[in-house]
């Protein structure tokens, strides 16, 4: 019999694909967090070659209890392998296992990984169960979570994916021991995001609390997955395929976008271009009567202290902001070509709305290293 129940869940609801995300330390080695999973003869686990090494093994043990085979599939490690080629590995995994229309996809590992994964499951025989097993901060608390996958394009970044949501998510906060601390401050990036969006007195808990999340004390990484995922639920619940209220988690992410797509992918890490994009972001925010040059200047120097760049890197030596522009347009939320951005309305407000370019280059050139 698996063990009770005894960790936080944060709970997404979506009628009928609703899920649990599950959070605490230890959670790949506990009975608990395996219990109740859809059920099916195989499992295929899909990871990278720098996460298969560390976790690959606890979590297989983990499913051998709960599925007759359990398979592993190790992709190439990086946002450059975001890409059909690799998503390909993933049906050739499946399919030389034989693996059926029941079959369980795992995500262990970040972002890219779960990107990828979900896309895989929404696709496979029209749509297998799968199962976000996070391990970068950035994946415990946004990707993982709220159902969009993707694989970029050479001209776009997540351009070519499907909404569609896992069965679970289970975050085990002590996979976060082996981050990097580049990657832990690009998941910073992300946590920071919600406080401008939604909510100014986690904003408040981020900025008095950087240096116990930067020295990756558990009680203070728990708070901040928990809160921010709390926070994420409550918005996909409202509006899951992004109709309206969703846009704003893409605060910064017009910007980082291009410069993600514009720099080659991988070369800024994703959550580095948004929290450069967010600084850019308010900047306009300002030149649009949103907020001050006071908020502007307290969220890009807990940017900065994060770990984070707030220069933006210059795309093109002869028409930079032309170039982001360029970039910029191809976005999910551009409308006939009209560049949408989700700016503030104030601290803790966030909308979405166009821009002059005028004003767009004007804060391009003044951000830019
Ligand atoms: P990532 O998946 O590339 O992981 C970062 C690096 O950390 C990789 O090298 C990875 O192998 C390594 N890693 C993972 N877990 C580790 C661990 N526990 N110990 C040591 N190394 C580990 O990047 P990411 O920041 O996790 O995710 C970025 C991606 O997520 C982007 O492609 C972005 O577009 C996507 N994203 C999606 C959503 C969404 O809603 N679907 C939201 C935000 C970001
Ligand atoms: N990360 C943006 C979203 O999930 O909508």
């Amino acid at each position: 019999m698996p063990k009770p129940i005894d960790y936080p869940t944060v709970h997404i609801a979506l009628a009928d694909r609703s899920y649990d995300i599950a959070i605490a330390a230890g959670l790949l080695g506990s009975d608990a967090a395996w219990a109740q999973l859809p059920r099916a003869h195989a499992a295929l686990i899909v990871t990278n070659s720098t996460v298969a090494p560390l976790y690959a093994k606890r979590l297989e043990q983990a499913l051998a209890g709960v599925y007759a085979q359990v398979h592993t599939v190790v992709l190439p490690d990086g946002e450059a392998y975001k890409n059909w080629e690799t998503l390909n590995l993933i049906f050739d995994a499946l399919l030389g296992h034989g693996c059926d229309r029941h079959t369980v996809l795992f995500a262990l590992g970040g972002g890219v990984v779960g990107d990828m994964t979900g896309f895989a499951a929404a696709s496979y025989m029209r749509g297998v169960p799968f199962v976000q097993v996070p391990t970068t901060l950035l994946a415990q608390v946004d990707s993982s979570v709220g159902g969009k996958t993707a694989i970029n394009h050479p001209l776009g970044k997540n351009m070519i994916g499907a909404f569609y949501q896992p069965e679970r998510v289970v975050c085990d906060l002590d996979t976060l021991v082996t981050l990097p601390q580049r990657e832990l401050s690009a998941g910073l990036g992300e946590i920071i995001k919600y406080g401008p969006i939604a909510d100014m007195a986690f904003l408040d808990w981020i900025e008095a609390n950087l240096v116990a999340l930067l020295a990756r004390e558990p009680q203070a990484l728990a708070h901040a997955v928990q809160r921010s995922c709390e926070i994420k639920a409550w918005v996909v619940a409202q509006d899951e395929r992004e109709t309206g209220l969703r846009a704003i988690l893409n605060f910064g992410h017009t910007f980082g976008h291009a410069i993600e797509a514009g720099l080659g992918y991988g070369a800024w890490l994703h959550g580095e271009a948004v929290g450069c994009g967010m600084v850019l972001a308010a900047q306009l925010s300002r030149r649009l009567g949103g907020v001050d040059g006071a908020f502007v200047q307290r969220l890009s120097a807990l940017i900065a202290a994060a770990g984070l760049p707030v220069r933006a890197p210059l795309l093109d030596a002869t028409d930079n902001a032309g170039r982001y522009l360029e970039l910029m347009r191809i976005d999910k939320k551009s409308v006939g070509g009209e560049i949408r951005f989700v700016l503030l309305d104030g601290p803790g407000r966030a909308l979405v709305r166009a821009a002059p370019d005028a004003l767009v280059r004007a804060v391009i050139d003044a951000g830019c290293a």
